[in-house]
């Protein structure tokens, strides 16, 4: 891997923003080491997604910076966030010994956001199974359940805003709003990029 200057400084943003979050959060009620592995986990494990989403316009650059592929870096986020969002469900239901927290709620429509946090799982594991069999159904298939990422992504942070105790905290919102907001945003940009690429292949 052949890290350029403008890579440090990339690196040094992410870093940055982990680093934002973790003074966030111990200035808040950080609390033991469960709040840690629900709380902690998930708010860095949301970022990592976000991160993860938030580069795939950006693929060439991602090269020149880092020498290597968009999907090796891709790859890194998308693992860690993975881990941690699993971590996050696994530690509370641990802790509260309670399994059905696996199993999403569709009593009414403010429970089902409270707990939205259920079926995001679910979507999240859904678009990484969809990846790892991507060779072996469509391109159209794999991508629209991959896209599934964007859908937990809203259902993470409607679920984090309504039951988090880390959002009542001002920046903790601010910083996860931004990240959800630009979320959506790159998705869009990433469609219209998309759609360019084809308007010029078809030659028009
Ligand atoms: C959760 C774990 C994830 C894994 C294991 C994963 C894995 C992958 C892989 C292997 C590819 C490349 C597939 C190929 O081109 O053959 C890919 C592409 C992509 N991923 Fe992920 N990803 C993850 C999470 C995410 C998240 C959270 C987002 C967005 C929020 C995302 C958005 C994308 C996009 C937009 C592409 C490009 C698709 C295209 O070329 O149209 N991924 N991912
Ligand atoms: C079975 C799955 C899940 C369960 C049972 C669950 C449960 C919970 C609980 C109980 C809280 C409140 C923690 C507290 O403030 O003390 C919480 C907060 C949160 N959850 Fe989940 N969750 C699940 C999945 C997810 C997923 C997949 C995401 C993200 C994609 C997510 C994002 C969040 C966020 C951002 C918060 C706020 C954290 C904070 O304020 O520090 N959750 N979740």
């Amino acid at each position: 891997m052949n890290i350029t200057k403008n890579g440090y400084y990339f690196i040094g943003l992410l870093v940055g923003l982990y680093l934002w979050i973790l003074i966030l959060y111990l200035v808040g009620n950080p609390g033991d080491l469960t709040d840690y592995s629900i709380r902690l986990a998930v708010l860095f494990g949301f970022t990592s997604l976000f991160i993860a989403g938030v580069i795939t316009p950006f693929m060439k650059q991602i090269y020149k910076m880092f020498g290597t592929s968009f999907l090796n870096i891709h790859h890194v986020f998308s693992v860690i966030g993975l881990i941690l969002v699993t971590v996050h469900p696994l530690a509370f239901a641990i802790v509260t010994n309670a399994p059905e927290a696996f199993i999403p709620k569709f009593d009414s429509w403010i429970v089902f956001w409270n707990l939205a946090g259920r079926p995001a799982l679910y979507l999240i594991y859904i678009s990484v199974i969809a990846v790892l069999i991507r060779k072996k159904i469509s391109q159209n298939i794999w991508r629209i359940l991959h896209g599934l990422n964007y859908v937990a992504l809203v259902f993470g942070y409607f679920h984090g805003v309504l039951i988090g105790t880390d959002f009542q905290n001002l920046g903790i919102m601010i910083t996860f709003t931004a990240m959800f907001v630009i979320s959506m945003e790159v998705l869009i940009y990433r469609r219209y990029q998309k759609y360019i690429f084809n308007q010029k292949k078809k030659g028009v």
